[in-house]
């Protein structure tokens, strides 16, 4: 299959009119696949309502079929013709954080959507992305888009177009590249089904944001304990994963340099992920810096493209630093803890 890629200016007037988000969205309404820039990541959009466009998600990514997507709409009134009802407490998230980084989990219409969108359950994810080129795409093609990130999976989620090409290039449509998404981290899912909302998986808007509008908030146990099935099904794979055993490390750059050296000793090639304060520190085959500690919004935004850098350079072994659980450092340490896939060493 021929990929296409359109290039478009997000800043643009009239993005809905502009040929290339047409092209696109024409390419939807037939039921092909397009990867587009959302404000978190790049998205794999498909017709959420037809099951062979749905299907076609599933095949490029190469996605496990119980685990669900994202219903992205850019209206609220398109929720209504596949959402049982709106919960007060939803309402308030909508009005607090859309256009944004918020999924919420709502009750689904039976019959609505394609059944395997939403992977046979009774509840559909729904998010509305506060990204110029996603809204356009949304609404010249007039359907709800089942969206996933725009990865193969199990690799970092997409922040540029040439991220999704790297992974996608012959397995779907087209590409329409907006220039580098600005979150970095994908949606914060949070489930209203029940009383107290729930957050399924941690992400762009913070547990602390979310009760500062709707009180206590709760996190869904089984992000800590890896013995418990978690309520969101893509949180129980690997993900986010460099090619090479990636080791997190809860000690003093000291520490994290005399493990640099072991492995040296044992003639290992060894990376080292830090921040841009300590780029200088460190004696390693490659050290790669992710944004600034001190700015844990830059940290989230580099994320994915630095875990992909590390798999340009054959390691053997990569030791990261680890980052305060509390803001955004919440879903960073989320997917960090998801692309080690090991124990936290702690020294
Ligand atoms: O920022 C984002 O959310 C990006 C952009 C493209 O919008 N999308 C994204 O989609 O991250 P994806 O498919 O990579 O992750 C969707 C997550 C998965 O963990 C999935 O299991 C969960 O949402 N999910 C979807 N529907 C669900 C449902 N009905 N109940 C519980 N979890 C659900
Ligand atoms: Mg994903």
């Amino acid at each position: 299959m021929q990929t296409q890629m359109w290039t478009v200016d997000k800043n643009v007037d009239n993005l809905k009119t502009y040929p290339h988000i047409i092209e696109a969205a024409q390419k939807l309404k037939q039921n092909e696949v397009v990867a587009f820039p959302t404000e978190t990541v790049y998205g794999l959009g498909g017709n959420a309502e037809n099951d062979e466009a749905v299907l076609k998600i599933f095949e490029a990514k190469g996605r496990p079929g119980d685990n669900p997507l994202i219903v992205h709409i850019a209206n609220r009134e398109q929720i209504h013709s596949f959402v049982k009802k709106i919960p007060d407490q939803a309402a308030v998230l909508m009005d607090a954080f859309w256009p944004g980084p918020l999924t919420i989990i709502l009750e689904k219409k039976e019959g609505a959507l394609s059944e395997k969108a939403t992977a046979g359950l009774s509840t559909v994810a729904v998010r509305m992305p506060d990204h110029p080129i996603a809204l356009a795409i949304i609404e010249a093609s007039g359907l709800p888009l089942a969206a996933p990130s725009a990865n193969l999976s199990g690799k970092p989620s997409p922040t540029t177009a040439n991220h999704v090409a790297d992974d996608l290039t012959g397995r779907i449509s087209g590409i329409v590249d907006g220039g580098a998404t600005g979150v970095g981290l994908e949606s914060t899912v949070v489930d209203c089904t029940g009383e107290i909302p729930a957050i399924l998986r941690p992400g762009g808007v913070t547990k602390e944001q979310l009760e500062e509008v709707v009180g206590v908030v709760t996190v869904d146990p089984a992000l800590k304990d890896s013995n418990q099935a978690p309520k969101s099904p893509g949180m129980k794979y690997r993900h986010y994963a460099p090619n090479a055993p990636f080791y997190l490390v809860e000690g003093t750059r000291e520490e994290i340099q005399q493990l640099v050296n072991e492995k040296r000793m044992e003639s290992l090639k060894v990376g080292v992920m830090t921040t841009k304060e300590n780029l200088e520190f460190y004696d390693a085959d490659i050290v790669i810096p992710c944004g600034e500690r001190a700015r844990l919004e830059t940290v989230a935004e580099a994320l994915y493209d630095t875990l992909r850098a590390f798999n340009n350079e054959n390691l053997d072994i990569i030791f990261g630093e680890v980052f305060p659980e509390q803001g955004v450092g919440q879903a960073i340490m989320n997917r960090l803890s998801k692309a080690s896939g090991l124990p936290i060493i702690e020294k």
